[in-house]
């Protein structure tokens, strides 16, 4: 029987346990994208991790959405990571960066003015997180067709340099409502041209990032996080099931690293809509790359989906945000810090590298 503390093997890269980190913002890198020795530390706490999955990093200045979030498309940049993956490895942990453009996710008073871009003319649904203030999204700049190509190679350049900075592997953020989720999902995408209309229009712009990507580096470093039942930022598909059916089966035959699925969170449930509601059994049999599975996780929860071979590892994202020695305190069923939400956004060290590990005769 698989659990959380048994190793896996991720195609050669040896992974101590299956206790990963999801992804997560958390608005701490300079304005001009260059991760701190702040965001090294908070890595470097959290190499005990059988995986470390970054903050979505944006691969171009047009793919820029979120205040403060780092880069990975300028040397600065990479340098700033390249600290930062020296340090995870030498505490002997692995480390994936989650590359990113926000599509339609922005707004121009964080842009120079400049609006941001998406498939069609559809506003983001929900409000923006600028330092003034929540405001509401503009409607985007739809992007023309020959503006798609150097987007998918912004991606490629993206993984180069990520290869460069050290990284174990890269992984496509095409979850949450971001510009691969806004062309795969008929909600946001209402284009006529060769990336809208049939599924396989509208699955182009992922398949052709991830293939990109692979071109870039290597199959088995490249990783995919879908959110099939997401509907953060009002995303909508009129069929789910074919839409991320069809896109999981096209990433299973390209045989990429890993496929990385969101359950539908606590809050979603509630709102009753959701089509999915498993997601890792629902797709399982559709793929069979390594799957990470994500939300809502605790240590039964997350062995029950070992045991029961819907997943192959498992991510936590509050719960490792809020404890630096995660599997530790799993392995020993010690007790939990408590997050504190109003500093996941925040500025330093507050509620981000002071979270204490347990005491080691606890
Ligand atoms: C503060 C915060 C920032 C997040 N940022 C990202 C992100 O950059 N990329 C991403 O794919 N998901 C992001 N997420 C989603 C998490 O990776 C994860 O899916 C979510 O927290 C649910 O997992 P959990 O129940 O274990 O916390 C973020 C979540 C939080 C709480």
């Amino acid at each position: 029987m698989p659990t959380l503390f048994d190793a896996f093997d991720l195609h050669g890269l040896k992974l101590a346990n299956r206790v990963l980190m999801s992804p997560m913002t958390r608005t701490r890198a300079q304005d001009n994208g260059v991760p701190t020795d702040l965001i090294r530390d908070y890595y470097v706490q959290r190499a005990s991790a059988g995986l470390i999955i970054t903050e979505c990093t944006q691969v171009s200045d047009q793919g820029h959405g979120i205040v403060r979030a780092p880069g990975i498309h300028r040397q600065d940049q990479i340098d700033g990571w390249g600290r930062v993956t020296d340090a995870v490895h030498a505490a002997g942990g692995r480390i994936y960066l989650q590359i990113w453009h926000c599509g339609r996710v922005a707004h121009p008073d964080m842009r120079g003015g400049e609006l941001p871009v998406a498939p069609s003319l559809i506003p983001a649904a929900g409000d923006f997180f600028l330092p003034s203030g929540r405001v509401d999204f503009p409607i985007p700049r739809q992007l023309r067709i020959e503006e798609i190509a150097p987007i998918v190679e912004s991606f490629a350049q993206a993984t180069q340099n990520a290869r460069k900075a050290g990284f174990d592997g890269v992984e496509l953020h095409g979850a949450n409502g971001y510009l691969q989720d806004q062309f795969l999902q008929d909600g946001s995408n209402k284009r006529t041209d060769a990336y809208g209309g049939s599924v396989e229009n509208r699955a182009r712009l992922m398949l052709e990032t991830a293939q990109a990507m692979i071109d870039a580096w290597s199959v088995d470093r490249v990783g995919v996080r879908l959110s099939p039942s997401g509907t953060l930022y009002g995303m909508s598909d009129s069929d789910k099931l074919s839409t991320f059916g069809y896109v999981i089966r096209k990433l299973d035959a390209m045989k990429v690293g890993y496929l990385h699925f969101t359950e539908p969170n606590a809050r979603v449930l509630e709102a009753g809509n959701v089509l999915i509601k498993n997601v890792a059994q629902t797709f399982r049999p559709m793929t069979s790359v390594p799957l990470i599975i994500n939300t809502g996780f605790d240590k039964t929860k997350a062995n029950a989906v070992l045991v029961a071979r819907d997943a192959d590892l498992v991510a936590f994202g509050v719960p490792f945000l809020a404890n630096p020695d995660l599997p530790e305190r799993l392995r020993r069923d010690l007790p939990l810090n408590r997050p504190d939400a109003a500093s996941f956004y925040g500025v330093g060290a507050k509620g981000y590298t002071d979270y204490p590990a347990a005491p080691s005769n606890a």
